[in-house]
């Protein structure tokens, strides 16, 4: 076992975790933040997605001890079904979430481009949302939330 220190959604956490710990099983089994989903567990489909130090990562391909000193965001620290983010609440008036498994990993890959670029183009915002992938939406209202999610975040002036 190794000792970790990070940050989670604002909270200093230190905790023990084994060698080839992921941060994905760190996150859901030992700190219970299971809105981080865990799909193909290799890479593949987003549902993962995390941010390590603002970069959307997949985090069953990172190793607990790899984050050391970093700041993770999850879904968890973006908004709940209490206080939805303006991103979360434009998938829903968008109408751009069906099973939902893979959106806690969509926003959080939409939370990272709106932050870097606040009025994505639809090439960007595509390419923003490559690694994420949807069984049930085919894409389209996905990225029209995120245009719109951009929108209400310039006219509201929300900070990510
Ligand atoms: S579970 Fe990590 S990319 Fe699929
Ligand atoms: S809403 Fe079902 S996988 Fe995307």
């Amino acid at each position: 076992m190794i000792t970790v220190k990070f940050e989670v959604n604002n909270i200093e956490r230190e905790i023990e975790v084994r060698d080839n710990e992921t941060l994905l099983e760190t996150l859901r089994e030992r700190l219970k933040l299971i809105g981080t989903k865990e799909g193909c567990g290799k890479g593949e489909c987003g549902a993962c997605t995390v941010m390590i130090d603002g970069k959307p990562v997949a985090s069953c391909l990172v190793l607990t001890g790899q984050v050391e000193g970093k700041s993770i965001v999850t879904i968890e620290g973006i908004g709940d079904v209490e206080n939805p983010h303006v991103i979360q609440q434009s998938y829903i008036d968008e109408g751009a979430i069906q099973c939902g498994f893979c959106i806690p990993g969509m926003v959080v890959s939409s939370y990272a481009l709106l932050k870097e670029k606040p009025e994505p183009s639809e090439e960007e915002i595509k390419d923003a949302l490559s690694g994420n992938l949807c069984r049930c939406t085919g894409y389209r209202k996905i990225i029209a939330a995120v245009k719109t999610a951009g929108k209400k975040i310039k006219e509201t002036g929300v900070e990510l």
